[in-house]
């Protein structure tokens, strides 16, 4: 399963990055605004400290203006940079014209399985389910990708489902137990799926006990 941050905080990533098991990241408009730097310059910083694909959103509404953006984009921009395409119609289009020009893409802002579908139909690399917004509706977002994975096991679809809107570990457990192949998720999730209270009680206990080895003189 690839681990993805959803963050564009160069901080945040930098020190997830250096616990080496960081696959990716994912951006959007949010994200950049809550950056407060120019989006370009973030990306490319982003792309510098992690060398997995990292998703730069195209902001236009027509399929010509998001081609336009998305191939300006990979001229701009390192290599491990992807398109990441809102799933509208014009989207889709966008999509197919991208991926034919051999460059990856996440289609972002799925709600539904047949939307899904259309998209990993584009010939998106990633496909992006929101799960925690869907679940702030009051379903559960959970489903979602439990459909989705079961419909790309009909088909042998080899689009990535990207499980994002991510609130809290248990939504990572239950898309690793449904084979989801990505999770993006904040900062916060990273260390709350590797805190354990008995890690840090064994540890110190070891910690306690090696220091009396060492003050006898036995280390
Ligand atoms: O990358 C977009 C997605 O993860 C958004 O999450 O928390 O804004 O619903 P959230």
């Amino acid at each position: 399963m690839e681990f993805f941050l959803d963050t564009a905080d160069v901080d945040e990533i930098r020190e997830i990055a250096s616990w080496g098991i960081l696959d990716g990241v994912t951006t959007n408009p949010s994200l950049i605004k809550k950056s407060g730097r120019d989006f370009k310059t973030v990306v490319a910083e982003i792309a510098s400290i992690c060398d997995g694909p990292i998703s730069a959103e195209v902001t236009a509404m027509d399929t010509a203006g998001m081609i336009e953006q998305g191939l300006a984009l990979k001229e701009a921009l390192p290599p491990n940079v992807i398109i990441k395409i809102p799933c509208t119609p014009e989207g889709l289009a966008a999509t197919k014209v991208l991926t034919a020009a051999n460059i990856d893409t996440n289609v972002t802002l799925v709600f539904s399985a047949s939307q899904a579908l259309m998209a990993a139909k584009a010939g998106a690399t990633y496909v992006s389910p929101f799960i925690g917004r869907i679940d702030d509706t009051g379903s559960d977002g959970l489903t979602l990708i439990s459909e989705i994975m079961t419909a790309w096991e009909h088909y042998g679809i080899t689009t990535k489902v990207l499980a994002a809107s991510i609130r809290h570990p248990t939504h990572v457990l239950a898309c690793m137990q449904m084979g989801a192949h990505t999770v993006t998720m904040p900062a916060k999730i990273f260390h709350q799926l590797m805190s354990h209270p008995l890690t840090d009680k064994g540890l110190d206990g070891f910690m306690k006990d090696w220091a009396e080895v060492e003050a006898a003189g036995k280390a």
